[in-house]
């Protein structure tokens, strides 16, 4: 059986998982495709690292020209991260005739436009299905499923890490550094967590989605981004007690000609499918004009899924190397970017929770509310939780009806300056 030469660079979290998995079930993919993937050279930064799987140590290199220079390696899959190196990798594979796997969402958000224009121009195959979702192929399912619809919105949970830390916190009463540390320890956080927490991976990822479902290259600097570090356990509670769970959620949505994007935790209702997506598990919320609405879920992060999603890049690296198989959509830009038109949030309008901390005193609660209706935001229902029998400070927490953010802002910046509120209030957005 003719072998298929494959160069990866990278063997942390996700180099692994795919070794393992080709190691595994190499008979079972090689009698489907015909073909036998084999990986002959491995890149890696640390020769002298301990690994922790059987491998001929003679695999390895830290010489990216033993890959690059070798006319044998047709496909090379980026398992590395970051924007540099890997991006140099990518674009001198492409110039050396080579196809390209890669999983990393960092570089293809922002350096999307150059590694297209790059990969089309020299008529190179570029997989990028671990970049989003981990094992889930939802990047396959926009490009080839959905391809006849037109895509009004996507929402998702998009992050494995942040999914895993919330749901540990509020079922398990884990503090934030303690699920983060779990959810490292189990390979799921990027090299730098902050990426994760900070809701800048859900950014990149969404931002690759818009671009696919759009036709317009969105880069991960026009989506607005919050991520989950405010969040405190006492907030997933009262969300909990008044019916709502708190995910990081991902929006790509076109409304009227505009497009609005963004990642920020966000309050839903229990009953919504969405509250059920836990720990690593991600979901993608897809609405298109003839589908209707679509939910994929599986695992988002982590070695074998992610595996997973490389592997099947491989295969489709393959027949297009071997076999001229035309990738469904070559490029996501199909629109110019002159035309795109992103809805600032200022704009949007969304049901509001807030927390304030505020001196349990009469009087306090009519100033807050004062300044609410001042802005025209109109409130839901309030609950003050507990009694402070000294002197400090007690929650209070409000649900509003739909009020526009740049409203909301500005009585907040108010609210905070009042001498009875001691600390910024804490608000949240929730999923109507
Ligand atoms: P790891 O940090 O576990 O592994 C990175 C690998 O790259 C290591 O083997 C490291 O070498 C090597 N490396 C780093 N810098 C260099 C360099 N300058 N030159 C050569 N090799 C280098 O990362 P992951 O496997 O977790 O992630 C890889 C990619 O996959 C990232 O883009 C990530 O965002 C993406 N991804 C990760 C998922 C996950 O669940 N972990 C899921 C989906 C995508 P050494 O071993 O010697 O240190
Ligand atoms: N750090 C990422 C996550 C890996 O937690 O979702 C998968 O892309």
């Amino acid at each position: 059986m003719k072998e298929v030469k494959i160069g990866l660079l990278g063997f942390g979290t996700v180099g692994t998982g795919v070794y393992e998995l080709l190691r595994k079930n190499i008979n079972l993919i090689e009698e489907k495709v015909g073909l036998r993937p084999v990986i002959k050279k491995i890149l890696v930064k640390n020769l002298n690292k301990k690994r922790n799987v059987i491998i001929d140590p003679h695999l390895f290199t830290n010489d990216i020209n033993e890959i690059l220079q070798d006319p044998e390696i047709s496909i090379i899959c980026e398992l590395i991260g970051g924007i540099e190196p890997a991006k140099d990798y990518i674009l001198k594979a492409f110039e050396k005739g080579k196809e390209v796997v890669t999983a990393n969402k960092a570089v293809l958000a922002l350096c999307g436009k150059e590694i297209w224009e790059n990969c089309t121009k020299r008529k190179r195959f570029l997989g990028f299905e671990a970049s989003v979702g981990g094992g889930i192929p939802v990047i396959k399912t926009l490009k080839e499923a959905l391809i006849g619809n037109e895509i009004n919105s996507i929402i998702g949970i998009v992050n494995g890490t942040t999914n895993y830390i919330l749901t540990r916190m509020l079922e398990n009463n884990l503090n934030f550094k303690e699920a983060l540390k779990e959810a490292q320890a189990k390979g799921y956080a990027e090299a730098d967590p902050s990426l994760d927490i900070k809701g800048i991976d859900s950014a990149h990822k969404i931002s690759i989605l818009a671009s696919l479902a759009f036709g317009i290259y969105i880069p991960a600097s026009e989506v607005y981004t919050e991520g989950i570090e405010e969040i405190e356990l006492m907030d997933l509670r009262f969300a909990k007690d008044l019916g709502y769970i708190v995910k990081l959620l991902a929006f790509a949505k076109k409304r009227k000609d505009k497009i609005e994007i963004r990642v920020h935790p966000t309050l839903i209702s229990e009953n919504h499918v969405l509250t059920s997506i836990r720990l690593n598990y991600n979901a993608f919320y897809i609405t298109g004009d003839f589908i209707g609405d679509v939910l994929i879920y599986g695992l988002g992060a982590g070695k074998e899924p992610t595996a997973s999603a490389v592997v099947s890049d491989i295969i489709d690296a393959i027949e297009y190397f071997y076999f001229g198989k035309r990738p469904f959509i070559r490029y996501p830009l199909t629109k110019n970017n002159h035309l795109i038109k992103l809805r600032p949030i200022e704009e949007v309008e969304f049901k509001y929770y807030f927390r304030f901390s505020a001196i349990d005193k009469p009087g306090v609660l009519s100033k807050i509310s004062g300044i609410l209706g001042k802005y025209n935001i109109s409130i839901a229902s309030v609950i003050q939780i507990g009694r402070q029998k000294r002197k400090g400070s007690v929650p209070i927490v409000m649900l509003t009806h739909e009020t526009k953010e740049k409203n909301v802002n500005k009585a907040l910046q108010e609210i905070n300056k009042l001498d009875v509120v001691t600390s910024p209030t804490k608000k949240f957005r929730i999923l109507d």
